[in-house]
């Protein structure tokens, strides 16, 4: 049993959420040998481009887990082939009361109305500008109004390698009112006028069918839009008493059988055109496999790094190292074993993983061809 295990993870566990993970953020603050500490093996094979920025291996850390943008190059040295920093506001936010995080022991799951806490554009800026860069890294920015979206983008992108437009947070009022579709398209002509980045979409989980249309329809806007890629997808809305405001995000284990369903429908709803960040529930190598088999080009993982630890990256970049070239190690639930989508994870497929030229999706698809180290 690893240290995390027998002293770190009791220990966190023994505290409030927002306690533990503070403590979590003043650890990654420290000097430490992260690299060491993450051990996350280093594969030609998983190398890949995501829309044009490199990366090591496909396994990124989705945003929110680091609001400040201060500790990314120690998340970053873990082993994540990114990292995601916010979600940034364009002024500081303090987020929602608390209680705002509930945990649910042993399940791998938790929700969460934390209500995007940030320091706002212009600190996070200089946290960016301050911090080594010693590996890919993307920030999250809010849905907000026009003006704040822009001012935030313009103060951000340049010490970044992508932007993610958090298009999907379920705690925030904006929005509640608004027309999403002619929203999400004016942003898009916006920072698509002015962006010299990659600029991702990260659109909110569906379960129902009118939920589906809707989600299907901002993910072609974004498309259309010219976005460089799609985030599938946030947490789900539920109710809990235990937070103050009543209701939140569902993170973790419990969304993984969406996120492998969302992923094979948004990558055919965008006709595979699209690199997609399959987001919700990745906790194993298992799980990574199941999403790329259905068309994701990466995974993000939040929830998997409070449950496994800094050495989640590890294992599960281990495991798609070590999985059968061709072949899936996906759960017999997920697409990928029901035999009407065989397998397509690849080694080395990640240098088809940008627009327009992509490894094979689900149900085979356009710009699908092997992958250079594939079989
Ligand atoms: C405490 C907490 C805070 C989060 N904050 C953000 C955020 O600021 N921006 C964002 O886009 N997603 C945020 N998320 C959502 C995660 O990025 C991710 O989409 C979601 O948790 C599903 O992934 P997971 O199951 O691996 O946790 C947050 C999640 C949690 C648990």
């Amino acid at each position: 049993m690893g240290l995390y295990w027998a002293v770190a993870r009791p220990l966190f566990s023994s505290l409030p959420p927002e306690a533990a993970h503070r403590l979590a953020m003043c650890i990654f603050s420290l000097p430490l040998p992260w690299e060491r500490i993450g051990a996350t093996p280093k594969d030609p094979a998983l190398r890949t481009s995501l829309a044009g920025i490199e990366l090591s291996n496909p396994v990124g850390l989705a945003a929110g887990f680091d609001k400040s943008c201060r500790h990314l190059d120690s998340l970053g040295r873990l082993g994540f082939g990114y990292v995601i920093g916010g979600t940034i506001t364009r002024d500081p936010r303090s987020g929602n009361a608390k209680p705002r995080i509930a945990r649910y022991p042993g399940r791998g799951s938790m929700t969460n109305a934390m209500g995007l806490p940030n320091p706002g554009a212009e600190a996070a800026a200089r946290s960016l500008s301050r911090s080594p860069r010693s590996g890919p890294r993307l920030v999250s920015i809010a849905d907000q109004g026009p003006d704040e979206v822009i001012a935030t983008h313009a103060l951000l992108e340049p010490h970044v390698d992508g932007v993610e437009l958090n298009a999907s947070c379920p705690n925030v009022s904006w929005g509640r009112d608004r027309d999403d579709e002619a929203h999400l398209a004016l942003l898009m002509q916006e920072l698509g006028a002015r962006r010299t980045r990659p600029l991702f979409v990260k659109l909110p989980p569906f379960r129902s069918d009118v939920e589906r249309q809707a989600v299907l329809s901002l993910a072609r806007i974004a498309q259309d839009g010219g976005a460089d890629g799609l985030t599938c997808s946030n947490t789900r809305p539920v109710s809990d008493r235990r937070l103050s405001v009543g209701a939140g995000g569902l993170s973790g284990r419990a969304l993984f059988p969406d996120t492998v369903r969302i992923v094979g429908d948004v990558w055919t709803a965008t006709a595979g055109a699209l690199p997609i960040n399959a987001c919700g529930g990745v906790l194993s190598a298992a799980d990574a496999l199941a999403c790329l088999d259905a068309g994701a080009a990466t995974v993000q993982v939040y929830t998997g790094l409070i449950e496994g630890g800094p050495r989640v990256v590890r294992d599960i970049v281990r495991g798609l190292s070590e999985a059968p070239s061709g072949r899936s190690l996906a759960p017999a639930s997920s697409p990928g074993q029901d035999g009407t989508r065989p397998g397509r994870f690849r080694r080395g497929f990640g240098a088809t993983a940008s627009a327009g030229e992509r490894r094979p999706g689900p149900r085979g698809g356009p710009g699908g061809r092997p992958a250079p180290g594939g079989p």
